[in-house]
C-alpha cells in the first residue's frame, strides 16, 4: 500500500493499517517520524501524478490511500485509476464537495438537504447588493480550498462588505474568485464521518473538534487543536436523521450527476433547534478527528477501505470501542502564525508501552540529535478512557510528561463535554 500525507491523520491511518493482517508492506509519502515507525517513508512529488503511478507500478502497490484534500481536488485519484491502480478517495469531480462550497450548496438546494440559505456570486457588485438587506451575522466564504481560512463570520455590515471585497480582491487567491454568502446558523457543531463506495454509505463515528487556538475557544482559527469522539450531542436518532436527510441524499445526487462519491465523507454539522444542518463537507478524514476515530476503531481499517474501493460497503459493518477517545494537539509556539522549526522534543519513549495512550506525530522529524518539531501542529497526544473526563485526564497526564519548551497546547480540550480542566491539574511543559 501507499499512503499519501504527512500529518497526525496519516500517522493514525498508518498505525491502524499496520494492524491489519492483510497488509504486507506499507509505504508513505512524504510521511513523518511517527509514520516511519509503521511504514517505509519515501520522497515522491505528490503533484506529479505520473511519478506516483510509476512508483505504484514499480512497487506493485495494490491500494493507494490519499490522506489530504489537495491531491484529491487536483485529480490524483483519477490519474491513478486511469493507470489501473486502486485508490481510496474521490475523483476530482466528486472532490468538489470540498473544493467548491458553491457546488455543495447547489447540490443541497437540488436534493433538499438542510443547509443555511445562501447566494453564490462571481462578481463583487452583485454580492454587495445581496448583502445589503442580509441578516447579521452574515457568513462570507471563499468558494475554493483555503486551508481552513476562507470563512468569515461578519457581525456588522461594514465587516461583511470588507470580507466580500477581500475575497474578490484576492485575499484567498483563486479560491476567492467565487464567493458564497450564507445565513448564520445557531447551535452546537459536530463532525460526522461516513464511508462511501459510490452507492452505499456506512456511518462511521462522530467527533468534536476545537478550531480556535486558545482556551475557551478564543484566538484565530487553526486546523484543529484537539478532538474527542463520540460527540455526546450526536444521539442515535440524530445520526439516523443525518444519514437520512444529508448523507444518503448527497450520495444519490452525486451518483445521479455522474460523479459517484467514493471515499470518506466528513460532514461538518450544526445541530440547530430544527435538526442537523450541513455546514460543509470535507472529502477526507479530519485531522485531528481521525486520531480519535482510529483509537476507537475495533475492526480492520483495511477491510473497510477495500470494501469502499470495491463497491461492497453493503456487505460490511463496523465496530467501535465504547470508550471515548480524546486527543490534545501540541503545536509550535506561534502557530497558526509564524513558528520555529527543528526544536527538540523529549520524553516520548517513556510513554510508549500503554495500550490506551498513543502519541501520533503530526509534524516531526528524526535527526542525529533526536526528535524535533517540523511543523505547526506537531504531536497529537491521544487517550481512550472510560468516559471523556477519564480520556482527558490520561491525555493531559501524558502531555505533562513530554518535554518540549517550544511547544504549547490548549488546556481545555473536551470542555463542552466535561467542563474546563483546572490549571492546577495540568502539568506545564517543562524544559
Ligand atoms: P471551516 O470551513 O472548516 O474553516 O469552518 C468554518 C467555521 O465557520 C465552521 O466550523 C463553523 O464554526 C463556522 N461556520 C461556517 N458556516 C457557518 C454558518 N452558516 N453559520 C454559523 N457558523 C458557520
Ligand atoms: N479538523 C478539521 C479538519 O480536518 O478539517
Amino acid at each position: 500500500m501507499l499512503l499519501i500525507g504527512s500529518g497526525g491523520r496519516e500517522h493514525a491511518l498508518a498505525w491502524a493499517l499496520a494492524n491489519s493482517p492483510l497488509l504486507t508492506k506499507l509505504y508513505a509519502t512524504p510521511g513523518n517520524a511517527g509514520i516511519a515507525e509503521e511504514a517505509e517513508c519515501v520522497s515522491l512529488d505528490v503533484g506529479d501524478h505520473q511519478s506516483i503511478a510509476d512508483f505504484c507500478r514499480d512497487n506493485r502497490i495494490e491500494l493507494v490511500v490519499v490522506g489530504p484534500e489537495v491531491p484529491l481536488v487536483a485529480g490524483l485519484a483519477d490519474d491513478l485509476r486511469a493507470a489501473g491502480i486502486r485508490v481510496f478517495g474521490p475523483s476530482a469531480a466528486a472532490a468538489q464537495l470540498e473544493g467548491s462550497k458553491g457546488f455543495t450548496k447547489d447540490l443541497c438546494a437540488r436534493a433538499g438537504i438542510p443547509t443555511a440559505a445562501y447566494g453564490r456570486f462571481s462578481d463583487k457588485a452583485t454580492a454587495l447588493r445581496y448583502l445589503a438587506d442580509h441578516a447579521l451575522p452574515a457568513v462570507i466564504k471563499a468558494d475554493g480550498l483555503a486551508a481552513g481560512k476562507g470563512v468569515i463570520i461578519a457581525e456588522d455590515r461594514a465587516s461583511a462588505e470588507a470580507a466580500v471585497a477581500d475575497c474578490f480582491d484576492g485575499a484567498f487567491g483563486a479560491a476567492g474568485a467565487e464567493v458564497v454568502i450564507e445565513a448564520f446558523l445557531e447551535g452546537e457543531e459536530a463532525s460526522f464521518f461516513a464511508l462511501c463506495d459510490g452507492r452505499t454509505a456506512l456511518p462511521l463515528a462522530t467527533a468534536q473538534d476545537h478550531k480556535r487556538v486558545g482556551d475557551g475557544d478564543t484566538g484565530p482559527n487553526t486546523g484543529g487543536m484537539g478532538a474527542y469522539s463520540p460527540a455526546p450531542i450526536m444521539t442515535d436518532a440524530l445520526i439516523e436523521q443525518t444519514m437520512a436527510e444529508i448523507i444518503r441524499p448527497t450520495l444519490a445526487a452525486m451518483a445521479e450527476a455522474g460523479m459517484p462519491y467514493q471515499g470518506v465523507l466528513y460532514a461538518g454539522l450544526m445541530i440547530t433547534a430544527s435538526g442537523p444542518q450541513l455546514i460543509e463537507y470535507n472529502v477526507r478524514f479530519g485531522d485531528p478527528e481521525a486520531q480519535v476515530l482510529m483509537m476507537r476503531l475495533k475492526d480492520d481499517l483495511l477491510v473497510l477501505l477495500n470494501a469502499a474501493v470495491d463497491g461492497e460497503l453493503d456487505r460490511v459493518s463496523v465496530r467501535w470501542h465504547d470508550e471515548p477517545a480524546l486527543t490534545v494537539v501540541m503545536a509550535a509556539k506561534g502557530y497558526p502564525g509564524a513558528y520555529q522549526k527543528n526544536t527538540p522534543i523529549d520524553g516520548l519513549e517513556a510513554l510508549d508501552n500503554s495500550s490506551d495512550v498513543k502519541v501520533f506525530h503530526a509534524g516531526t522529524a528524526r535527526t542525529d540529535a533526536g526528535l524535533v518539531a517540523a511543523g505547526g501542529r506537531v504531536l497529537n497526544v491521544t487517550a481512550l478512557g472510560h468516559d471523556i473526563a477519564d480520556a482527558q485526564d490520561k491525555a493531559y497526564r501524558a502531555v505533562g510528561r513530554i518535554t518540549w519548551p517550544d511547544g504549547f497546547y490548549r488546556t481545555d480540550i473536551g470542555w463542552r463535554a466535561v467542563g474546563a480542566v483546572g490549571d492546577d491539574s495540568v502539568e506545564p511543559i517543562t524544559g
